[in-house]
């Protein structure tokens, strides 16, 4: 089974949290202490992934600054400081040529023509390099700049979600991609049999169209997911065409891949066509050992009252703030489960259960990775494993979230990219100009010319 992969690379994708995925980055000597806000910051790490030949940089979002306990607010920068993602795309595409520029935007507190048009532009702007994880909002703070008192539940959201995405991708398709003839002989700019209306009357949205962006490089930017629920599975089945997931285990990981998969025939779409990349926080050195001691340096460095407010959040609100940090979670009430991603809560309850961690031993486990997997080794160390999870079917690629940054970021690529690449796993150059070429994904053909 394992030799059906021979041929096939891995893909890679570089999440940009400010200063770095870990908690206590920021407060490392090395690090760039107004990250999420400095420009020039961004651009030097966009610039060291593309020197490693990564598919694709992501920043996460949040239309809201966190609310919480301020005393571990205080001593945590994420979201606090932060630029909008779709301003700050468009200048990174300015300064890179090849990797693709991916940002979350949410279906909860968006329209979905500002959402449209933002990404058609990017993909114009970035010549093809846009991709969109659509998610539903996993911070509750945000209904409250957007006139709600609470967020929608988890179901409704999804269910929103799903409309306003068909919606996207109808008015991406607004013009076909010969609708600008632009003939100054016959004084014609464009083709009006080349432009449609999608005229859309839904339970959540009414858009008439068209978007007045052409249609873009891509045909349609890159969309990605990021929810690992069961719903989130399924949403992800019917449009997702890169999913970002926290995967613990390589038979978790395998059971997550054959599942998404499998889904994806319901909806007349081949396997090959979604590429799932759970995330990776690697610490990598020369040695195990340097590994090791710069990921002890990070945890010591963890603020109990951020790890508990993480543990919090990751548990949908419920206040572990009185409890003996010593000893074992407390019983969780299911209702706290639809307000938070069901996907980190399980896991958390996961570990306190068969694990049996306190609650110290959790926060030091979640906060340290945020919710993802932790790696700490070295080159050849984490290259077997990845290599591992790739051709055992757990994984088409892997979304890396660098400990500290820019160094963790610059590690990888120093170390870890000639490993993958010595053992063929990894690209030597890019495929082609597009995020579409380079992960293996096909250009959709408009809706209206497919039906034509
Ligand atoms: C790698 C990764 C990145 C994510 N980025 C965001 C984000 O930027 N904004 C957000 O609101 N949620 C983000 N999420 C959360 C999910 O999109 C989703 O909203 C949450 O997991 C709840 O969905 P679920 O219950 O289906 O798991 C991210 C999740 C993962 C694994």
């Amino acid at each position: 089974m394992r030799d059906q992969r021979r041929g096939e690379k891995l893909k890679l994708g570089a999440f940009f949290h400010p200063t770095g995925n870990h908690v206590a980055a920021w407060l490392q000597p090395e690090a760039q202490i107004d990250a999420g806000t400095n420009f020039r910051h961004y651009a030097e790490i966009a610039q060291i992934a593309e020197h490693g030949k990564f598919d694709l940089m992501f920043v996460a979002d949040a239309v809201a600054t966190r609310d919480g306990k301020l005393s571990a607010l205080s001593r945590w920068p994420q979201y606090m400081a932060y630029f909008d993602p779709l301003t700050l795309l468009p200048a990174i595409a300015a300064v890179t040529s090849h990797i693709g520029v991916v940002a979350t935007a949410t279906t909860s507190y968006n329209e979905p023509y500002h959402i449209a048009r933002k990404f058609a532009s990017l993909d114009h702007i970035s010549n093809g390099r846009a991709g969109w994880n659509v998610v539903t909002s996993s911070n509750i703070s945000e209904a409250f700049n957007f006139g709600r008192e609470q967020h929608y539940e988890h179901e409704e959201r999804y269910d929103r979600a799903v409309e306003f995405v068909e919606i996207v991708q109808g008015l991406w398709d607004s013009w076909d991609d010969d609708a600008f003839v632009r003939d100054r002989a016959s004084g014609r700019y464009f083709d009006p049999a080349k432009l449609h209306h999608l005229n859309h009357k839904g339970e959540h949205f009414s858009v008439r169209g068209p978007l007045n962006v052409a249609r873009s490089p891509q045909g349609h930017p890159v969309l990605f997911q990021a929810g690992s629920s069961e719903t989130g599975r399924e949403v992800a089945a019917r449009f997702a065409e890169g999913v970002f997931t926290p995967q613990h285990s390589l038979a978790g990981a395998q059971e997550f891949y054959r599942d998404l998969k499998g889904r994806m025939a319901r909806y007349g779409r081949p396997p090959e066509a979604l590429k799932i990349m759970p995330g990776l926080n690697a610490i990598v050195g020369r040695t195990k050992q340097e590994a090791l001691e710069k990921y002890e340096r990070l945890q010591q460095s963890i603020h109990p009252d951020v790890g508990i407010e993480l543990l919090t959040n990751a548990v949908g609100g419920f206040d572990l703030s009185e409890y003996d940090l010593d000893g074992p979670l407390p019983d969780i009430p299911d209702h706290y489960g639809t307000l938070a991603g069901k996907t980190s809560m399980n896991n958390v309850l996961r570990w306190a259960h068969e694990e049996k961690l306190t609650i110290r031993q959790l926060y030091q486990r979640f906060a340290g990775a945020r919710g993802q997997r932790t790696l700490i080794g070295s080159a050849v160390e984490i290259a077997d494993d990845m290599e591992e999870w790739f051709r055992d079917y757990g994984v088409d690629g892997f979304l890396v979230h660098p400990a500290t940054l820019p160094g963790g970021l610059s590690d990888f690529v120093e170390l870890v990219v000639p490993e993958l690449q010595n053992r063929a796993l990894f690209r030597e150059d890019y495929e082609g100009p597009t995020l579409r070429d380079n992960l293996g994904l096909e250009r959709p053909a408009s809706r209206y010319a497919a039906a034509s």
